[in-house]
């Protein structure tokens, strides 16, 4: 079935039962791209089998690492190059994945061969200066080919790079990972000061595979030590909390609801919805179930007596970034005034998310206002569905998704065959949970 038009109506039974979000696809590119770079196999569990994550474990396979499949998809044995990676025979395709391209390039620049990585539109027109920058002061030599300046394709000539001290002119794990992976494979000591706390998962899979790690008592300050040997380390992906969120503001704002997600990554860096949720009064509660490098859980969330507005601080931002479409919406339902500013990082995500939010929660008839950082959403008002561009970006169509299952009347999102890049389950999670 394709997936590109979806209509949904108002969820009047409740969202009720329990469903496993799929493996969180941060930590998934990382333990591809680590991985194949490893000494030895190792079991990997839960791999997040979206076109993004996808794509990058077939790039690390271009690059020697050898994938034997397990009892589900999502389970394989990785095999890694022990550090010896053989140049892709052909260029990288990285689809829609900005976190796939970055990362790999900080890979790619320090290994001693050439290679280009390309990706759809939408990923040709987001920034890649920010990587380039911070690379080419190791002596990357990184050329950005794209239509639009500083933009993919991204032709690399790999080459031996020098440590550095990067401060980060913007809070992006991106960014960061990129320089700490090409900080790996570069002798001495390379080191980054980011401006406020973004998710970790490099941070513990370096400390997981036996990579050199050093952070600072307040998380900004980050350093490695090359070249380093990775050990393979059989692992389980945690499930993916950015997916989780859609369900986490949908129960908390249909009448009657009542689901459990189980099994979702718990790390801190990452928990900030729940927090911020929590706040504006949603009914969540956590048990934390086990740790493996990362903290995971099952989460049950029960329809909210009462929703309120909230004010998101600035520290607050970089942990719930890809969750501020679907935190909008569940400001829309809340009463009174929600701030979400000093977050201009949306413009160059998947979409600009600033304006593609904005203009989707007005034509459900909420009201809310645009800035240039952010928006402020002034809820409680009725919605009312409508039929809205998802522009190709796969949380634009998911979040509204979750509005529509509180709207009156019909609900379309159009353009959302990118929901795969991320959570390929969403359309049977959403059947289960609405039957
Ligand atoms: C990611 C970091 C975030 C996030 C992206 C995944 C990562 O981007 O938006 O979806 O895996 O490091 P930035 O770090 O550039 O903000």
């Amino acid at each position: 079935m394709s997936i590109d038009t979806i209509t949904v109506r108002k969820a009047e039974n409740g969202l009720r039962g329990t469903i496993t979000v799929p493996g969180d696809k941060s930590v998934s590119h990382r333990v591809a791209i680590l991985g194949a770079l490893a000494e030895g196999a190792m079991k990997v569990q839960n791999y997040l089998c979206s076109e993004d994550c996808m794509n990058t474990l077939r790039a690390m396979q271009q690059l020697g690492a050898t994938v034997v499949p397990g009892d589900a998809p999502e389970n394989f044995t990785l095999t890694g190059t022990a550090m010896q990676p053989v140049a892709p025979a052909k260029d990288i395709d990285c689809g829609n994945s900005g976190t796939g391209m970055r990362l790999m390039a900080g890979v790619l620049a320090a290994l001693p061969f050439s290679s280009r990585m390309y990706g759809d539109p939408s990923l040709s027109s987001r920034p890649m200066k920010r990587i380039i920058d911070p690379l080419a002061l190791m002596g990357a030599r990184i050329t950005a080919c794209g239509e639009k300046p500083g933009c993919a394709p991204l032709s690399i000539e790999g080459c031996a790079l020098k440590p550095v001290h990067y401060d980060l002119p913007m809070a992006s794990a991106q960014v960061k990972s990129a320089v700490l992976l090409a900080g790996m494979l570069t002798p001495g000591e390379t080191s980054v000061h980011q401006p406020s706390i973004t998710r970790d998962h490099t941070e513990r899979l370096f400390a997981h595979f036996g990579v050199p790690c050093k952070v600072s008592e307040d998380g900004l300050d980050i350093s490695t030590h090359g070249p380093a040997r990775i050990t393979a380390k059989d692992i389980i992906i945690p499930g993916d909390i950015s997916s989780a969120a859609f369900w986490l503001v949908a129960a908390s704002v249909v009448p009657n609801s009542d689901i459990t997600l189980r099994h979702v990554g718990l790390n801190p860096t990452r928990t900030a919805i729940i927090d911020v949720l929590r706040r504006m009064g949603a009914d969540i509660n956590i048990s934390v179930t086990q740790e493996n490098g990362e903290p995971f859980g099952d989460i049950t969330v029960r329809t909210a007596t009462r929703l309120v507005g909230t004010e998101i601080q600035k520290s607050e931002i970089p942990n719930l970034i890809d969750e501020i479409p679907v935190l909008a919406v569940a400001a829309a339902f809340a009463e009174g005034n929600t701030s979400i500013r000093n977050a201009a990082e949306l413009r160059v995500k998947e979409s600009d998310r600033i304006s593609t939010t904005v203009n989707n929660l007005r034509a459900m008839g909420a009201e809310v206002e645009e800035f240039e950082d952010g928006m402020v959403i002034t809820g409680g008002a009725p919605l009312h569905g409508a039929v809205m561009d998802s522009y190709h970006d796969h949380r634009i169509a998911m979040g509204f998704l979750m509005a529509g299952l509180n709207a009156s009347g019909e609900t379309t999102l159009l353009n959302c065959a990118n929901i795969n890049t991320s959570y390929p389950s969403f359309v049977q999670h959403l059947e289960n949970l609405i039957s």
